[in-house]
Parts: C-alpha cells; structure tokens; sequence
C-alpha cells in the first residue's frame, strides 16, 4: 500500500466525530511515563513508547528485560553505509514487535557541534549530509516494519549544559543549512511518522512552542505526522497553537483542562485540537493501534543466529583503523601465542551511551572475551586493567551478590509499608533499582521503604567500600551492624539524567578475606505521602554500590608493563566512563580519565607491538597517537564488540569505518557548549566540525572522513555526467570515480565528494560534503562508481529571498577518501537562471 494510502485511512475524521472536546484533548496527553491514551470506543488502543537509538529498552529500565544493543548511532554512521542503518532500523522494528513497543524515540538528528556534546555517541555525525543519509535509512527500516520513528530532537538540542532552559541564538542561514537540514531530507525523504520537539529554545521560543514547527517542519516540509513533546518539554497551552500535538510524558502535564478551556473560552480553535488528534489517529493506525485493520507490517525475520552475526559485522564496518604503521595490522593468528589485553575497558567496556539510550544486552563481550574466543586455547591471554578510569564507587557486580538463605545468586528487594508490611517482593540479579511506575500491588501512598537485602561474598581480599547512589534517605547495615543512615540529595537544577546517572554515593568500609560472607540490608526511606518518588524524575531509583579492593595504579601499570614486554603483542583498551561521557552533561575535558595516556606510553615502550583501542562515543585527545604502531577507534559498537574487534584485528574483516567526526588533537579553539546567561550562542556559524579546521587552516588529530582499510585503493579518474531532466539526480550531476583496489586483498572503499566555490560571492565553508559512496572490489581490479549530487547540496539559504538559491558557475568537486585527501577534482557548472526546485532533494 502507498505511503499516503497507508497514511490517511477514511473514516478518521468520523472517529473524530465521535469525541467529545475533553475526550479529544485527553488524547492529547500521555497516559502514563510510555504509554499514549487509548480509547476502546473509537477502536484505539494503548500506544507504547520506548527509547531509543541503541536498543529497544521498553517500559522497564533494569536487567529483567533484555533489549539486544546495537551500535550507537555514532558508531553506525562511522559505516557510512544507509544500507546498513536500514538494517539495523529493521532489526530494532522486530526489537519492538517483541516488546510490544510501537513508536522508537529514535533517531536523535542533532549535530556533533562540539566535541565537548555529552550526548554525541547518540547523534550521527558533525555533517549534516551524512546523518540525513543514516537517519532516513534507519527510519525507513523501522517504518517499513511497521514502527514509527521518532527524529528527535527538533532542533538545536547539539549540547547538555542547562539543555531544559538554555536559548540556543543560531542565524537563520546557519539553520537551514545545518541543524535543520537533516530533519528536512528525513521529513521530505523517509516521511517520519513522529518528531519530538526539543527542550531548548531557539531565537526566543521554546521548541515546544517555536513557529518552526508550523511554518517549517509541518507548513514548508509536509510532515504529516505527529510532533510529541521531549519528556517534560512541553509548559504551556501556547505549545498547541504552535503545532506540538502530544504532551509527553503523562498523566499530568500543561494541556488537559485548560487546553479544554482554551477552546471553550475561543483563545484556541477546535480545528487546531481536531488536526492534532487526526494526526495522533493515523499515527495510530500506521503502527496497526487502530482497529479494524492490522499492521501493514512486513516484520522480517530475525533469527538469534541472524541478529548476532548483523551486530557483529556492523560493529566492524563501523571501526575507524585511523593509523597502522607499518602495516602492523591484520595479525596472523598464528603469529599469536601470548597477548597481553589491557587497560580499563578490557573486561569492562562500553557497548553503549549513558542516558536515555540505556539498554540492558543480553550479553556483552568484552574485547578480553572476544580475544580469548578466537584465538582459542593454544595462546594464553594476561589481561591487567593497568589503571583505574573511574572514581565513583561502581555498581555491584552481581557475581559478588547471593540472595539471603543462600538461594542463588542476586538480591532480595522488598516494598515496605509504613505500618512494616511487605507490599511487594522482587528477587533480582544486581543492585540496579529503577521503577519509573511503581509494581502493581505496591501503592505508592503506602510505601515506606524499599529495602534490598543480600549477601556479599568476597572475591579479591581487602577492603571493600560498600554503599548506595541515590536521592533521600538511605540506611545501610553491615552483619547487622549499622554502616550509615544519611540523606543524599542531588544540587538544585541537576539535570535529571546527570541525577540518575551520577546520583551523590554513601559508601563505608568492610574488610572481607576471599570467600568471606556479609549480610547487607541497604533500606530507601521514601517521604510521607506527598513524596511519591525518591528521585528527580517520576519513581523509585537508587542502586547498591561495591568497590572492589584493586592495586594501585602504579602496581597495576607495572603489571601491565610486565605482560606486554612478555607477549608477541598487546592490545591496550582505553576509553572514557558513564561518569564523564553521558547524556544529561557535557565533557569537561577530552583527557582520557585516571592515567590511561601513561598506561599507553608505558606499554607501548615495553611493546613494539602495540594497538591501541579506543572504545569512548566521540573523540578524546591521544597525546601518544604518532608514537603507537596502531590506533583503532571503535566508538560504542553495541553488544558484539569483543568479537568483531578480534574479527578486524585477526583480519576476518576489514576495520569498514571512516570517521563521522572530525578527531582533534587539541582541546582549545573548540565550539564551546557553555551558555553565558542562559544563551548559547552558536557564533562560529557554518563553520563547525571539519570546517572549523578548513577555515582556521588548523591540523586535526584525524580529520572527518578519514579511516585505513586493509588495502590501497588508487583514484584514477572522475568525470561529471550530467544526466536528462528525467535522470536519477534531477537538477544536478552525477560524479562517476574509477578506481582501483592496488592492494592484495579484497576491499572496500568509502568514496566521498566534497563541494567547493573557490570565488563565492557568498560566504562558504572552504568545502562542505556533497556526496558519498561505497565501492567494492577483489584484490587488483578496477571498479567504478557513480555518486549524484543534488542541486540543492551546493545551495545556499539566501536570508534575503528566505529561500534556496544557486550561484551560478563553476563548483569544484574535490574526490577521494578524507575531507583532507581528495587526489581527483572535477568540476560541476550551474548555468545563469538555474532555480533550486521547491522541496528538491536534499
Ligand atoms: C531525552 C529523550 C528521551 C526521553 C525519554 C529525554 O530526557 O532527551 O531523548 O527520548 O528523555 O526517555
């Protein structure tokens, strides 16, 4: 069925008719943290929300509900490749048809501006051409199944700092062409089914009430879907005269009564209530939530066997080899009889972003996991974290945790009433504890206490620290003996993701022998009735917390020294931490945290053959980089790590990734994401990422674009085509690039066009992505590739006409495999007269 027969089903506007005022607006309203209203005498049912971008996480934010991750959004643009995001977008589909989830509040489209963005391992890249291409990809693969997307956050939401009030001030230009380019090519090019409107303001107006959402997003770009608030975005009636449709989350919010009121008092049109809940309708009924009629779904299959292996090779497709001194890399397994795998994110990666992306994997495996699978028993394989990276008191390790009586593994978590009534029961695995809505047979109003009890065996003698994170009153007993009784609370004004990511910690010191046991009851005290939650957001949330004893780091480093001087190779894995690189803040440095770069330094003098892995979501400083034989970034690449990371190095498949980020060597001169007074201005304008390095002649780290693969590819030739009115680029040209894999192995190339107009009567950057390509060939054959650049990717937004215009002329394209190394240039020229069609390709 057509998208917009699918769309616009008859009879809407008589399920319309059917409501009353109230009964429209109540719709108009989240039910519940996830859920949207249902309403059984119109046929609609319950409608289920889930984030996000890194897996399909669903109502419950723990352990008990697995949610496969794939890689983060940054890790799957680092692919380059739209095919493999609609995979990925069909995978997460058939992640929701099993959790019952049908809206993903994903994809986030914001862009990289700075590389201090907390959040950006959740957003594609600096570029906004490449995250048009990924995001509509993906939202394609999810809509195709029958999920609706969810392209967030519309707009200017680049950066966490004061992100619920702070005013980003960007030129309009700058809008256009940047940070509202990718919602535009995804709205006109993959018809989202949903867009969520930001915190921020932008020039003066909320997101929730910006004229943006009328004019631009549903006036200029025909998005015909629904615009839902981001999670307590939305402040006020005025929101609905400006176009947001859905207040999220509910039940409670700024609309309800008084959005009835409005109406009823003339202040708003009906119109405006019914065209919301017409688009809330079809939402519905293209997500199958409106009876009659199913799903026009094609879920595709997805064997466990099949979602293995496609995480596994994306992971790999997505690893940025940024520098491989004599060709170090791929290894000869063979060559491999004792490695050395060390540095703190070893054993304990990051398979994903803190935050809202959260899931909880089935499994993760670890690059020491993945390492030990493939190379089987014969090498032996010494892991050293070398250092410490975090200085929080870390969660409790579940294998650490027996349930009272000795009844196997985890924790026993009870509600407690105020009269000392168990409510509730809950056997778990670890001590996470986050109840967005409380358990059905545990009342709020009569809820005391959640206490989690559990025995601690230990494994490493010494000192353990043993505590909680949380807001409020925490009591915590050790053998009985009490340790701490103490209120925690989190500052004014936190963020409430940094609150639940970096909540205040109480912990005391036990000192256990190996094999030692201790009773550990840790009690939540909630407030009386009026305090519902025990947290910033709507809940319960704490966690228990153990430190474990662990050498110092000067101790561990020598140890790590000691291992990579004896092995034929080491492998160093350094990364940041969900303390410092998180939704809900920004960075405050790009350092690496604790003493990773001397870890570095250190193992690789012991170890000529050295490959660093760096496993962080957006780009940290590498003092040492030109030093190491072998750098490999692999950004969060989601469950399969371990074993795609030995995949690449054993040379079972080629690192696939070009970097979606420009890599700075240094901190200063970057875009700042701290407001002054409440503003954020976006003052380097057009020139972000890698065009920031370009205009300030400034050399990166790596530059945007740039990735090693195990071969050579030779650009030979290119030459512009341009095709009839009626060809496949309509108003623009077609770049055709021969080349030649001059290497000894298979391979693939990611071929990337770059746009620019040496003598502008506009300003520009000095070169701006234009188009992009993958090309495929055996060892010593020639292939060639043909790469369309729309008109409109060499336009700008004239402020003056506030429109696209063309200048005509002579535009360079400048060809090959970096925004740095571009060994072919041809030349695309815009005849005087030539107009940039209203709602072209973008
Ligand atoms: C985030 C959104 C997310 C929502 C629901 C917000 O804080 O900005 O991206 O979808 O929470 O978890």
């Amino acid at each position: 069925m057509g998208e917009s027969a699918r769309g616009q089903r008859p009879g809407h506007e008589e399920l319309l008719a059917k409501l009353s005022l109230e009964g429209k607006v109540s719709l108009l309203t989240g039910a519940d943290y996830w859920h949207l209203r249902a309403r059984r005498g119109i046929g609609l049912r319950r409608i289920r929300t889930s984030d996000g971008p890194a897996g399909v996480r669903g109502p419950r934010w723990d352990e008990r509900d697995t949610a496969l991750n794939v890689p983060a959004p940054v890790a799957l643009a680092a692919t380059w490749d739209p095919r493999r995001a609609d995979l990925i977008g069909s995978l997460l589909a058939a992640e929701c048809r099993r959790k019952g989830v049908d809206v993903l509040l994903a994809p986030a489209v914001n862009l990289q501006r700075s590389s201090f963005g907390g959040r950006n391992f959740e957003f594609f890249s600096e570029d906004p051409l490449l995250t048009a291409a990924i995001g509509a990809a993906l939202v394609r693969g999810l809509q195709r199944c029958g999920v609706a997307a969810t392209v967030k956050h519309f707009v200017a939401n680049d950066s966490e700092t004061q992100r619920f009030t702070v005013e980003a001030r960007v030129g309009h230009r700058v809008l256009r062409e940047l940070y509202l380019a990718p919602f535009e090519s995804i709205v006109r090019t993959a018809r989202p089914w949903a867009v969520m409107a930001a915190y921020n303001s932008v020039n003066g107006h909320t997101m929730t009430e910006s004229p943006m959402l009328n004019d631009i997003l549903k006036g200029e770009w025909g998005f015909d879907g629904v615009v839902m608030s981001d999670w307590r975005a939305a402040r006020s009636v005025a929101a609905a005269a400006a176009g947001l449709d859905l207040v999220m989350p509910g039940p409670s919010g700024p609309w309800g009564d008084a959005l009835a009121e409005a109406v009823r008092q003339g202040r708003l049109s009906e119109a405006v209530v019914d065209d919301k809940v017409l688009r809330l309708l079809r939402l519905a009924a293209r997500v199958g939530a409106l009876s009659p009629g199913a799903p026009d779904a094609l879920t595709e299959l997805w064997t466990d066997d099949r979602a293995r292996e496609t995480l596994r090779s994306t992971a790999a497709a997505g690893f940025v080899l940024a520098r491989n001194r004599g060709s170090l890399l791929p290894l000869d397994p063979r060559s491999l009889r004792r490695v050395a795998v060390l540095g703190p994110n070893a054993a304990a990666p990051r398979t994903l972003g803190g935050g809202s992306a959260t899931v909880f994997p089935p499994y993760r495996v670890s690059p020491v996991d993945g390492l030990r699978a493939a190379l089987g028993p014969d090498a032996t394989i010494e892991y050293s974290p070398g250092v410490r990276s975090h200085t929080r008191i870390p969660l409790a390790r579940p294998e650490l945790l027996r349930l009272p009586g000795g009844a196997g593994p985890g924790v026993l978590v009870e509600f407690v009433a105020h009269d000392g009534t168990v409510l509730d029961t809950e056997r778990r695995a670890g001590g996470f504890c986050t109840w967005r809505s409380l358990p059905g047979a545990v009342k709020a109003a009569r809820l005391a206490a959640v206490r989690v009890t559990t025995t601690v065996r230990a494994v490493t003698p010494g000192t353990h620290v043993i505590g909680c994170s949380g807001h409020g009153q925490f009591c915590l007993t050790v053998e009985g003996e009490p340790a701490f009784d103490t209120y925690l609370s989190v500052p004014a004004g936190t963020d409430p993701t940094e609150a639940h990511i970096r909540p205040p910690q109480r912990g005391a010191a036990v000192s256990l022998e190996a094999g030692q046991s201790a009773e550990v009851v840790l009690e939540h005290h909630l407030g009386g009735v009026e305090q519902q939650t025990s947290f910033v957001l709507p809940g319960v949330s704490f966690q228990l917390n153990i430190a474990e004893p662990d050498r110092p780091d000067d101790e561990e480093i020598a140890r790590a020294v000691r291992f990579a001087q004896a092995a034929d190779l080491a492998v160093v894995v350094v990364g940041t931490t969900e303390e410092v690189e998180s939704e809900g803040f920004d960075r405050a440095t790009l350092d690496l945290p604790g003493r990773q770069d001397e870890l570095v330094r250190r193992v690789a003098a012991a170890n000529p053959r050295t490959v660093v892995v760096v496993n962080t979501g957006a780009p940290v400083l590498l003092p040492w980089a030109n030093t190491v034989p072998a750098v490999l970034l692999t950004l969060f690449p989601g469950q399969e790590y371990g074993n795609a990371l030995a995949d690449v190095l054993l040379g079972r498949c080629e690192p696939g990734g070009r970097l979606p980020v420009t890599w700075p060597e240094a901190a200063a001169d970057l875009t700042a994401t701290m407001p002054e007074e409440g503003v954020l201005a976006y003052a380097e304008g057009l020139h972000i990422g890698y065009r920031h390095f370009d205009r300030t002649g400034r050399e990166p780290r790596y530059p945007f674009g740039h990735g090693l693969g195990y071969t050579r590819w030779e650009y030979l030739a290119a030459d512009v085509l341009v095709p009839p009115p009626a060809g496949a680029a309509v108003g623009g040209v077609i770049v055709r690039v021969r080349l030649r894999n001059g290497g000894t192995r298979d391979g693939c190339e990611t071929i990337q066009v770059y746009a620019s107009r040496p003598a502008s009567t506009v300003e520009r950057p000095l070169r701006w992505l234009a188009g992009f390509a993958k090309a495929e060939a055996p060892a010593g054959a020639e292939v060639t590739a043909g790469i369309a650049i729309p008109l409109r990717r060499l336009a700008h937004w004239d402020t003056v006409t506030g429109g696209w215009e063309i200048e005509p002329g002579e535009f360079r394209l400048g060809i090959g495999r970096s925004s740095r190394d571009l060994p072919l240039s041809v030349t695309a020229t815009v005849s005087p007269g030539t107009a940039i069609p209203d709602g072209s390709r973008c």
